[in-house]
């Protein structure tokens, strides 16, 4: 393995904070009887009037146990979107230093990149969506301190091949961050089994997509404690809340339950890709392994516009999207959903043909 050492890839400034920490956290290692440390309203709802637990112990204890990683490798945020964000914060320079991404893929490595300042460098995907090594490895700049790598990829839907994902990591000097928002839907391909090889890794996983549990904004970063420990100076404190993270601990109690809702939109996918590949409306249907299929057809904003004005919202990418061009991204939904934008695509292949 080779050493790294993610406190001199760390900003200067962010080494010197100190991660806020409340007077109680610190009491005896259990809950005071009189609480007069925080400027809560006794008064006020009797669930809610504390803050949460800062260190959410019980929570990370919990999430480490079902990914099989130890807590202190775990940094929550509301949703992985916070930790794309915090992990930019904490190691790149703004102004100076830049990340690299793999067009086309999540815009949000993009957006955080802008709002701190960065460089975007760009390594472009294959023509099979793929990884282009080669070309990563030419792009990549002395600053360039994080590089992106999306498995399965957003909005493609495929994942990256395995051995490109190890060869990168073990190439670059700087953080990988792999983002496997997906992985719950394909988990043979999850990189958590081999975190201790790969000491510049930050995987990042969210209970917004298998979980079924967008509307709680939870996700949390995997990485080593050394990494972890630079993540949590940036954390905000008090990030989750008491509600989110008591629902989050119910569904924590049945995780096999994912690998039923996972099963379950696997054969709801399999039907929407069947069918999407026998209309003719359609060019390409890329293959995916997560709960989402992008394809391609020459009349994609028509689609469009006419599922949008049936109330069927779907992606687009609008006519200047380079490789995104007249392509949709379907979200798989119910099998009533699926009927709705099944029939409807039906009925657009006789009137559009
Ligand atoms: C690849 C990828 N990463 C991260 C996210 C963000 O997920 P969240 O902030 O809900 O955890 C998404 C959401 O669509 C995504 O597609």
């Amino acid at each position: 393995m080779k050493p790294f050492d993610p406190v001199a890839l760390a900003r200067p400034n962010i080494l010197q904070l100190v991660p806020y920490a409340g007077e109680r956290e610190s009491y005896a290692g259990k809950r005071a009887p009189v609480l007069l440390d925080a400027n809560e309203n006794p008064y006020g709802d009797d669930a809610l009037i504390r803050y949460p637990d800062n260190t959410y112990t019980a929570l990370l204890a919990r999430i480490a146990q079902v990914k099989g990683v130890a807590p202190n490798q775990l940094v929550p945020g509301v949703g992985s979107d916070e930790l794309i964000d915090m992990t930019l914060r904490a190691f790149c320079e703004p102004g100076r230093d830049s990340i690299l991404i793999s067009s086309p893929t999540f815009g949000m490595y993009n957006y955080y990149a802008a709002l701190n300042n960065l460089a975007v460098i760009d390594a472009p995907l294959t023509e099979d969506f793929q990884l282009d090594v080669a070309a990563i490895k030419a792009a990549a700049q002395p600053h360039t301190k994080v590089l992106f790598i999306c498995t399965p990829n957003n909005p493609t839907g495929n994942h990256m091949d395995p051995a490109a994902v190890q060869e990168l990591l073990a190439w670059f000097p700087g953080l990988v961050v792999v983002d496997e928002a997906y992985i719950d839907f394909c988990p043979q391909y999850a990189l958590t089994p081999l975190l201790a090889e790969y000491p510049n890794a930050i995987l990042l996983h969210t209970f917004s997509k298998a979980w079924g549990l967008a509307g709680l904004r939870l996700g949390v970063s995997i990485s080593s404690p050394q990494i972890a420990e630079v993540l949590g100076k940036v954390r905000p404190p008090y990030n989750l809340t008491t509600l989110g993270v008591q629902h989050l601990m119910q569904a924590l109690q049945t995780p096999e339950r994912v690998a039923d809702l996972a099963r379950r939109m696997g054969a709801n996918r399999a039907r929407m890709a069947e069918y999407l590949q026998q209309n003719r409306l359609f060019t390409r249907v890329c293959p995916s392994d997560t709960n989402f299929i992008l394809a391609y057809a020459e009349r994609a904003h028509t689609i469009f516009r006419r599922a949008f004005d049936e109330g069927i919202i779907l992606r687009s990418f609008g006519p200047n999207k380079g490789r995104l061009s007249n392509a949709l991204r379907i979200t798989v939904g119910t099998e009533g959903e699926n009927e709705r934008l099944i029939a409807l695509l039906a009925r657009l292949e006789t009137e559009l043909l």
